[in-house]
């Protein structure tokens, strides 16, 4: 499939900072960017728009359709009810967070936060002045999970704010049914607001599927703000855009205290690329999850074959594999160890906080041969250290 015929060679010539932010003897296999080409109809609707200059200033949110592309896109894939006029269009999901965090507590409050956790979540709590009221997933049988007794028990009057990541950046649990109504049932009986990252909503694997929280209830969609984009699936990060729901017209109102130039939100080849991806690249998307499959069970092999010491749960959704290195002999940072002796560029588990100190995140979208590498140099250096 021609996705993922993508050469290094290629692959260097790009200007982002996946490739670049390391010497070219470095492997990288870090920030979440997929290396696959980009869908033809994306591709083709941004030439369409380069050649003819079409740059000026683009139609706002409530003139462009994308609105009730959102509304739509929702209800097809998670079959989540809403309406157009509940959502916002925002610049990037980071951007939601922070937004979020400050329109919905003040400072020295706190906000839930699962750790280990992708670090714009740790980032924005505190750079806000909030407190960061960590609550670890614990690692069972077969995957993470949530210990609601210790979550009950931490939450206290300062409380504001859940921050889920569902599906969850590094451990890839796709929280379940069940689970997310546990932690909507505990919000409203601590009246928190819910700030759902669901970015990796369309990169859930069977059997596993996507429960938007805010499905789950009127009394928990009343309480929740869902940021979502088309951003991951479609591997358009670069292009900037994201949509925030607001379970009720009272959030939503709060938040649009935030003037529409500090949320801003579209750009001219956004509009273009986000349109293009939710109407035609379906096809895409699936050929992209089939190999992320394949690719996330080269991983499970590398371990389970060549690495047993390595504890790897597989992801339920995203292309991020979250390694537990540490019944290794390495006392520091093993993304330090593995850009100096592997030559590649993982991502450091200690940036996920403090209980990812041992762990690294690889990420495995990218073609199978370049996969190939880098678990071998990975595995290499491991060697010697084991
Ligand atoms: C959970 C999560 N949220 C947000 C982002 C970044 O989103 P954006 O580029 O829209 O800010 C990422 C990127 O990897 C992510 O994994």
């Amino acid at each position: 499939m021609s996705n993922i015929n993508v050469t290094e060679a290629a692959l260097r010539r790009k200007q982002g900072a996946k490739w670049n932010s390391y010497p070219p003897n470095i492997l990288p296999a870090w920030v979440a960017d997929m290396d696959f080409n980009v869908a033809e109809p994306i591709r083709r609707a941004l030439s369409d728009q380069i050649s003819n200059s079409d740059f000026g200033y683009p139609l706002g949110a409530k003139d462009n359709g994308l609105l009730a592309l959102f509304q739509s896109r929702v209800k097809k894939r998670f079959n989540w009810d809403i309406h157009e006029s509940e959502v916002l269009i925002l610049n990037d999901v980071v951007q939601g967070l922070y937004l979020g965090v400050s329109t919905f507590s003040d400072e020295n409050e706190s906000v839930v936060i699962q750790t280990p956790i992708y670090p714009p979540f740790l980032q924005a709590v505190t750079e806000l002045s909030r407190i960061p009221l960590l609550q670890p997933l614990v690692a069972t049988d077969g995957h993470f999970e949530i210990d609601f007794d210790k979550l009950e028990s931490a939450i206290n009057s300062s409380t504001k704010i859940f921050a889920l990541c569902n599906p969850h950046n590094p451990t890839g649990r796709a929280f379940n049914l069940k689970e997310l109504t546990k932690i909507g049932e505990l919000c409203c009986r601590h009246d928190l607001i819910i700030l759902s990252d669901e970015i990796h909503a369309d990169l859930v694997y069977e059997p596993k599927t996507h429960i938007p929280i805010a499905s789950i209830s009127p009394e928990i969609r009343a309480r929740t703000v869902t940021l979502m984009s088309a951003s991951k699936a479609f591997n358009i990060a670069g292009l900037c855009m994201a949509f925030a729901h607001f379970g009720s017209s009272a959030l939503k109102k709060k938040f649009e205290t935030i003037p529409p130039h500090v949320r801003g939100g579209t750009n001219t080849l956004s509009v273009a690329a986000v349109r293009s991806a939710w109407t035609l690249c379906d096809s895409w998307l699936n050929d992209v999850r089939s190999i992320l499959w394949r690719n996330r069970n080269l991983v499970s092999q590398f371990v389970l074959e060549e690495h047993p010491k390595i504890r790897y749960f597989p992801p339920e959704a995203t292309y991020l594999a979250w390694l537990d290195l540490r019944r290794f002999e390495y006392k520091s940072s093993y993304q330090s160890y593995l850009m100096d002796t592997a030559k590649v560029a993982v991502s450091a588990g200690e940036d996920f906080g403090d209980d990812g100190r041992g762990f690294i995140r690889v990420n495995f979208a990218t073609s199978p041969e370049l996969l190939g590498e880098v678990l071998a140099k990975v595995g290499s250096a491991l060697d010697l250290i084991s």
